[in-house]
């Protein structure tokens, strides 16, 4: 490794030829999950990872196009990083994932900082984009695959506490959502080899993880018959449909082969998470119960502009359903404010819906139009951005109140913790999650990271459950 100090503007900034790089990610947890797998890829090909920027030759942003807000982020990102590139003519910049995608060669020419372009399924071609870069030729690549799922890269955990892990088991999204982007960005469903799940989760417990999140865009959809696209099933030969394998079977291949290690997965689409998927939930114990359900909207009317596949009342069945099958269930949630045409009345609906799921927690977002949706296409981005921003903090209120309600019922009880990192704010105290996915913090005194605490609950915020550890209750 070669590398000199230069004296810019009397401040010493040390400037690294070796090839040290730097990940950044924005948005969902899939781009984390990417990101592990082009760290693989790049240390692959002799680069080290590095988490300081200003140390790095290659910095890699893995972005976001979900709202508008996250690609300001990104561009603010990008203006906050050209400093270095004005003294290090040999700092590359890339931009990966969605917004790679969507703005393809666009990205050139509106951020001049940007060297290479790369869509969520061309990450393999990032060895050769970056000898184009060096040969002076532009680099993009944003060709979307119908099979690619990575499954043979172990992902290089860059940033990790050695205890939790994202496992990615299907790419894509094929329910074309009218206000998201997601499968314009990131092409069409796809599933991930089984058997390449397995191994990597047996790799990760081998290494001392304990807890595993499986991943997909709609987890529940995910669908194995010897890969391709998910819409091709149809296609299928009657050997790979009868040997074909769908999300419970994994659920409980995986929680089956790995009874020491807490399961999770993320995201459920309401339309296709099945019984099957619940009693599995319900007969294993290391798979935590807690189900991300987003929902967008409580009003029919707006649902069916949304093209979301369900009405209310068939969500509010789900909601009874999961309840009646696994009773602590943590549920928890997504929504839009301001779908256009969104009226008072559909709002109501909206707050009527929480009032009778009384989620856990949730995430809510203001609708950001985003070009090229149908929704962009079809309807005017009506509502105004008072409106919109009034019945935000009307359902964050909403939120807060069930949340704080919902936590208080733990005060009295015991939640299983798995320690994961110390508290925010005190450094004598551990954080982790209970199986409902709710954080609860506690005094740290003999426990370790990675250990499981039976907590005794005291008191709770809105977002936090505060308590006493009383024993290990596993190993
Ligand atoms: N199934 C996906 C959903 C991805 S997007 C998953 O893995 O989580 C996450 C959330 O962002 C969506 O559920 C939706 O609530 C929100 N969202 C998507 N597009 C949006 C838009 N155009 N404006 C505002 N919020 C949006
Ligand atoms: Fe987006 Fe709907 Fe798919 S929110 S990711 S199009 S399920």
């Amino acid at each position: 490794m070669i590398s000199k100090t230069l004296d810019v503007k009397k401040k010493n900034i040390r400037i690294s030829n070796s090839k040290k790089f730097t990940i950044v990610s924005y948005g969902c947890q899939m781009n984390v999950s990417d990101s592990e797998v082009v760290a693989s890829i790049l240390k692959s090909i002799g680069y080290i990872y590095s988490h300081n920027i200003s140390d790095s030759e290659l910095v890699l942003l893995n972005t976001c196009s979900i709202r508008e807000k996250a690609e300001q982020t990104v561009r603010k990102k990008l203006e906050s990083l050209k400093s270095i590139k004005k003294i290090n003519k040999n700092f590359k910049v890339g931009v990966l994932g969605c917004m790679a995608e969507r703005l393809k060669e666009k990205f050139l020419e509106e951020e001049k900082i940007v060297d290479l372009v790369v869509g969520p399924d061309a990450y393999r071609d990032i060895p050769n984009l970056l000898k184009e870069i060096e040969y002076g030729n532009d680099a993009v690549n944003v060709l979307l695959s119908k099979d690619e799922t990575y499954g043979d890269i172990n992902p290089s955990r860059f940033n990790t506490n050695g205890i939790n892990a994202f496992v990615s088991i299907a790419r894509g999204c094929d329910n074309m959502c009218t206000f998201c982007i997601v499968p314009f960005t990131r092409g069409r469903e796809r599933s991930r080899d089984p058997k390449s799940i397995l191994a990597e989760i047996y790799d990760l417990v081998e290494n001392g993880y304990k807890e595993v999140t499986l991943l997909g865009q709609n987890v529940d959809s995910y669908l194995w018959f010897g890969g391709g696209l998910k819409k091709d099933f149809n296609k299928a030969s009657d050997i790979q449909k009868k040997t074909s394998l769908n999300f419970s079977k994994l659920l409980d291949l995986v929680a089956k082969n790995f009874p020491k290690t807490r399961i999770r997965f993320t995201t459920s689409n309401p339309q296709d998470i099945n019984d099957t998927v619940l009693t599995t939930m319900a007969k294993h114990d290391n798979i935590c119960n807690h189900i991300h359900l987003p929902v967008q909207s409580g009003s029919d009317r707006i649902l069916k502009k949304m093209n979301r596949k369900h009405s209310s009342k068939e969500y509010l069945n789900l909601v009874n359903k999961i309840k009646k099958i696994i009773p602590d269930c943590g549920i928890s949630h997504d929504m839009i404010t301001g779908f256009p045409g969104e009226t008072e009345n559909d709002h109501l609906d909206t707050l009527n819906l929480m009032n009778k799921v009384k989620y856990d927690f949730g995430f809510m977002f203001k609708y950001s139009e985003r070009p090229g949706t149908l929704a962009a296409r079809k309807f005017e981005d009506t509502v105004k951005e008072e409106v919109k921003q009034k019945r935000l903090s009307e359902i964050i209120d909403l939120q807060l109140k069930h949340s704080f309600e919902n936590l208080a019922k733990y005060i009295g009880f015991n939640s299983n913790v798995l320690i994961e990192k110390e508290s925010k704010k005190s450094h004598d105290h551990w954080c982790g999650r209970n199986p409902q996915n709710i954080m609860v913090v506690f005094p740290k005194e003999n426990f370790k990271i990675g250990d499981y605490a039976v907590v005794k609950i005291l008191t709770n915020t809105s977002t936090t459950l505060i308590g006493k550890a009383i024993k290990n209750y596993k190993e």
